[in-house]
């Protein structure tokens, strides 16, 4: 297990769109285990294959549930469906540091995939953790969460997008930076 770097906009994996895990192996459960890992590592609660360079449909999710604890995710070639309601919320992505935006997503859905080991599950989920599974399953077809936000928004943002792609990554940004809102 161990901590992989997490790839930052401007890299063309955060772009790519992710394929179908064909293997179950012992290779994808070491993927897995590096992006809670990783995930940790920097204090998100999501983080998606493509994030550490891998253009595989993987992401896991990890976010504190009332009354302690926490819900953990791995989702294999997933798929979401059954959307309802919408709502606005913070969003962060440990791909874009120092970006924090509201962003409207379903309030509940379900998600299907399949785990680790390749058997199929189905959960409906809801509120912060369905945010952060529809986060996730952006980054599988490349899609970024600034791609949600107004035209005008996006104008504004422009400027730290571009600096982020040419490298320029906030002082100071480190393991530990996502502020438990990040994925
Ligand atoms: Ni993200």
């Amino acid at each position: 297990m161990a901590v992989r770097p997490v790839r930052i906009y401007g890299d063309p994996v955060l772009r790519q769109k992710a394929k179908d895990v064909t293997s179950f192996d012992d290779s994808l459960r070491a993927l897995v285990a590096d992006l809670f890992d990783t995930m940790k590592a920097y204090n998100g609660v999501g983080l998606a294959a493509n994030q550490v360079g891998v253009a595989q449909r993987v992401f896991v999710v990890e976010v504190p549930i009332e009354g302690g604890g926490s819900e953990r995710i791995v989702a294999v070639n997933p798929t979401l469906d059954a959307r309802t309601g919408r709502e606005s919320g913070e969003e962060g992505c440990l791909s874009m540091p120092g970006l924090y935006e509201d962003i409207t997503r379903a309030t509940a859905l379900r998600l299907r995939a399949l785990d680790a080991h390749g058997q199929p599950f189905e959960r409906h989920v809801e509120g912060f953790l369905a945010r952060a599974i529809q986060h996730e399953a952006d980054h599988l077809e490349g899609v970024l969460f600034t791609d949600r936000v107004s035209p005008l928004k996006q104008q504004f943002l422009r400027r730290q997008l571009d600096a982020l792609a040419r490298g320029e990554v906030p002082e100071g940004y480190h393991p530990g930076t996502g502020e438990g809102r990040s994925g």
